[in-house]
């Protein structure tokens, strides 16, 4: 498969099951994930954790490295490690040597002989693939720059739960071209969905994801014009004006948000969107800016549910990456 970062040049490590973009896994591997993620979530809802001598995280310790702020990754990678029967331990970058220049390829050769996996939440996008580079554990994406794949899993989830399958559907993207949008172009190639995206033409996603997305056959449409976008659309998504990667000062964010002003989802855009679409935004959400209270607040919105189904999807992907070979069993058998 192709790759738009390579973590290519050491090698020996290429077995481990590590979860950077959507686009490194099969279809097939990612549907597992999240029918192994219902299952699991369906028996949360029953009863209480810790479940079986099987839990896929029995006696494991996962590390959670972050270098900016975080709730939703933080706690529900916390919580659900501890249900899935492991423990995991938060660290800072600041905290570590790390903040004081220690190499990444030391760092990830160091954790690698503690801990049995690694979540990292990056301000640098190459530092996620160096420290998958050079681990000897798993490395699982919690945000960079560039993407954020365990938000999309949640939010793909989330639509199947409230709709059904979100293959054949229509999604619309509207606004800045971040780092949740590149996921979502990543989901639709793997899923299956058509996706029209909307954003200013200097905030346009990355061309070398566009190209990935159509030399994969993807339905991917771009537009400057939000209700092109967004017309007859089965979900409509959003996020922040500015991300936790824009440095951007009051003067940078005036300019950002005067330019991304007419992309924000208010109640006109969604009535142009199908009769039953949902509203989607992977929070943090700043009201008034990129959606109107009336829009994130109306029965359209699942937001809530997003938010939870991180806890639900991330534990599909740990129990792929740490259930062995009856991983695709595991939920079903408890
Ligand atoms: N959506 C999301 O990743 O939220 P946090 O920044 O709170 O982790
Ligand atoms: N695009 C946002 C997502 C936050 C979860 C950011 O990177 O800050």
């Amino acid at each position: 498969m192709t790759s738009h970062f390579s973590t290519d040049s050491h090698s020996s490590h290429k077995s481990l099951r590590h979860f950077l973009d959507i686009k490194d896994l099969e279809s097939h591997t990612l549907r597992h994930i999240l029918d192994v993620a219902q299952a699991i979530k369906h028996m949360q809802k029953g009863r209480q954790f810790p479940l079986h001598p099987r839990a896929p995280l029995s006696g494991r310790q996962i590390g959670l490295i972050f270098s900016c702020p975080s709730t939703r990754t933080r706690v529900s990678f916390e919580i659900g490690i501890r249900q899935l029967g492991g423990d995991s331990l938060v660290l800072s970058t600041q905290e570590m040597q790390l903040g004081r220049g220690e190499s990444l390829a030391d760092t990830a050769r160091v954790l690698s002989r503690f801990v049995d996996g690694i979540m990292l939440r990056t301000t640098d996008t190459y530092a996620l693939y160096e420290l998958a580079r050079w681990s000897t554990v798993p490395v699982i994406n919690g945000l960079t720059p560039h993407s954020h794949p365990v938000q999309i899993m949640a939010d793909i989830m989330t639509y199947e739960e409230h709709r059904g399958s979100v293959h054949g559907r229509t999604f619309a993207w509207v606004g800045d071209g971040n780092n949740v949008l590149v996921s979502l172009i990543e989901g639709a190639v793997r899923f299956g969905f058509t996706l029209h995206i909307a954003t200013p033409k200097d905030m346009k996603p990355p061309q070398k994801v566009m190209d990935w997305a159509h030399h994969e056959n993807g339905s991917i449409k771009w537009t400057s014009h939000p209700q092109e976008a967004v017309y007859g659309a089965d979900c409509v998504m959003t996020d922040t004006w500015t991300s936790m990667s824009h440095t951007c000062q009051d003067t940078c964010k005036k300019s950002r948000h005067d330019v991304l002003k007419p992309y924000q989802i208010n109640k006109a855009l969604m009535e142009i969107a199908a009769p039953d679409a949902l509203f989607m935004h992977c929070l943090p959400a700043h009201i008034g800016e990129e959606v109107t209270a009336e829009v994130f607040e109306s029965r359209q919105s699942v937001v809530f549910d997003e938010a939870e189904n991180r806890l639900h999807a991330q534990k599909g992907i740990l129990a792929w990456i740490f259930g062995g070979k009856t991983w695709r069993s595991w939920g079903e058998e408890a």
